[in-house]
């Protein structure tokens, strides 16, 4: 069953149908049909949307060292002229990102540290228990012009709270062809994400120039800190892609099976590598295309997570019109992509179609890389997961209860959950 309450609308605003909980499968099936059109017709990039680019090839030639300089200084020190905050105030230089360890050690050391401001605190006001449960940070969100908020028609924004993702590979790995940046893939590029910190984050009132979001778009994707390993910075040169580990324990060689984009009949081989597969373990392969439908190469999917709200985030219910009368509601603490514009996103552009309904994008999220995992707690997009095996519980106890692989229900055991946290250790 799925937690989407979608109702539909009369165009004098009348309900008409309500489908509490519609079946997974059929939403699924309903976002492979107009996601598989949707490939199509971004590729011949001819329905005015975002003008989808076709993505560069071969590798990138290295920036020169001072722009690299350049970069790493504006990513450790500058602050813009704001509130004192730089990108690893929340990008740790260790993680990429901020974990619960980290937000304790630091509230004990300093806790007059620019991280606990504003969209640190509870409310964004005052109180540091959020951050310090969760590692969550509040991001405010501008609604697209098919949104609004059912009891509260007028408001134009939103704030959820987000977990920091890793800034390793990501950028590399991610930022090349169909880049696709944030949890709701709402950036197109490094630069036009730094800006968006710069003014949210860090409340900056000098305007960095172009140049300065190039040095730190250069260092983000060539330094040594934004990889989890020697072989993914050489991959992000060029070099080839990395293979997963093969493992040296019986576990970890049975939890690498998980992993796999091939599928062997009647076991459970490939379950998880049908949405983590590619070079940064984030896209759908051929097998998740199969499986769930969504198109083969996006880095975006479901994992029920913000239908499952475990942090108890407050819920809204948005009300979704696709401008053709087509009204519907679905009530979620975090819509994710429903708030990216379509038009607005090549990631998007390219993979989904300009006459889905945008309703249908509601509680879909960026699929994130896998590399380094073990190292970059809290998980999920909303934090909720606080280690390795609560994932896993999850992914065993939720999705997989309601979705299928292979034609039927799959349990994962006590063995298999401890066998897949063993793999992803060791990626
Ligand atoms: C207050 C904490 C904070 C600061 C400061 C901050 N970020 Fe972030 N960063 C976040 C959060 C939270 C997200 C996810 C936001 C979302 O999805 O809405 C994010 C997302 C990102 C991503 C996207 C990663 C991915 O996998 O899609 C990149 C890249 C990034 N930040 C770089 C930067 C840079 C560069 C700076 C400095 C100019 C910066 N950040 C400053 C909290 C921060
Ligand atoms: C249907 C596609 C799909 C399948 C199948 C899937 N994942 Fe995911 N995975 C995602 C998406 C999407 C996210 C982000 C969800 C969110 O934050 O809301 C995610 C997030 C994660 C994260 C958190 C990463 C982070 O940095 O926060 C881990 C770890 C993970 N998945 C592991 C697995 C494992 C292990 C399996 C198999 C048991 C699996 N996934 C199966 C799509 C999938």
């Amino acid at each position: 069953m799925l937690r989407h309450r979608t109702t539909h609308l009369a165009p004098d605003g009348r309900r008409v149908r309500r489908t509490t909980a519609a079946r997974r499968a059929a939403f699924l099936v309903s976002v492979v049909g107009v996601l598989a059109v949707g490939a199509l017709a971004g590729c011949s990039s001819s329905d005015g949307g975002g003008g989808a680019t076709p993505p560069p090839t071969g590798p990138p030639a290295p920036p020169p060292e001072t722009i690299l300089a350049l970069g790493q200084r504006l990513f450790d020190r500058e602050t813009f002229g704001g509130n004192g905050r730089t990108c690893v105030t929340c990008h740790m230089t260790e993680t990429g990102t901020l974990t619960l360890d980290a937000v304790a050690a630091r509230l004990a050391a300093a806790p007059g540290d620019p991280l606990f401001l504003h969209d640190g605190l509870d409310g964004g006001a005052v109180g540091t228990s959020r951050i310090v449960q969760h590692a969550t940070i509040r991001v405010e969100l501008q609604l697209p012009p098919y949104v609004t908020l059912e009891n509260d028609p007028t408001r134009r924004t939103i704030i959820v709270n987000r977990g920091v993702p890793s800034t390793m590979n990501a950028p590399a790995l991610d930022g090349v062809g169909l880049a696709a940046f944030m949890h709701d893939l709402r950036n197109n590029d490094l630069q036009e994400q730094a800006l968006d910190a710069v003014h949210g984050h860090a409340k900056g009132t000098v305007e960095p120039t172009r140049e300065q979001l190039d040095a730190i778009a250069a260092f983000e994707k060539t330094d040594d800190r934004f990889f989890s390993s020697a072989a993914l910075r050489a991959h992000g040169r060029g070099g080839p892609q990395v293979e997963l580990p093969a493992g040296s324990t019986e576990s970890e060689r049975r939890g690498r099976l998980f992993f796999l984009d091939v599928a062997v009949a009647g076991t459970k081989q490939g379950m998880c590598g049908q949405c983590h597969s590619g070079p940064n373990l984030n896209e759908i392969s051929a097998l998740g295309n199969r499986e769930v439908g969504f198109p083969v190469g996006a880095k975006f999917a479901t994992a029920l997570v913000s239908e499952t709200n475990a942090n108890l985030d407050p819920v809204l219910t948005f009300r979704v019109d696709n401008g053709s009368g087509d009204v519907r509601l679905v009530s979620l603490p975090d819509p994710g992509i429903l708030l990216t514009e379509r038009g607005r996103s090549r990631h998007l552009s390219l993979f989904v179609s300009a006459t889905a309904h945008p309703v249908l994008l509601a509680g879909l999220f960026k699929t994130p890389s896998l590399w380094g995992i073990g190292r970059t707690p809290p998980y999920f997009h909303d934090n909720s997961a606080k280690s390795l095996r609560a994932v896993v519980d999850h992914y065993a106890d939720r999705l997989f209860k309601q979705i299928t692989f292979g034609g039927a229900f799959v349990t994962l055991t006590e063995q298999d959950r401890q066998d897949i946290v063993a793999f992803l250790t060791l990626l």
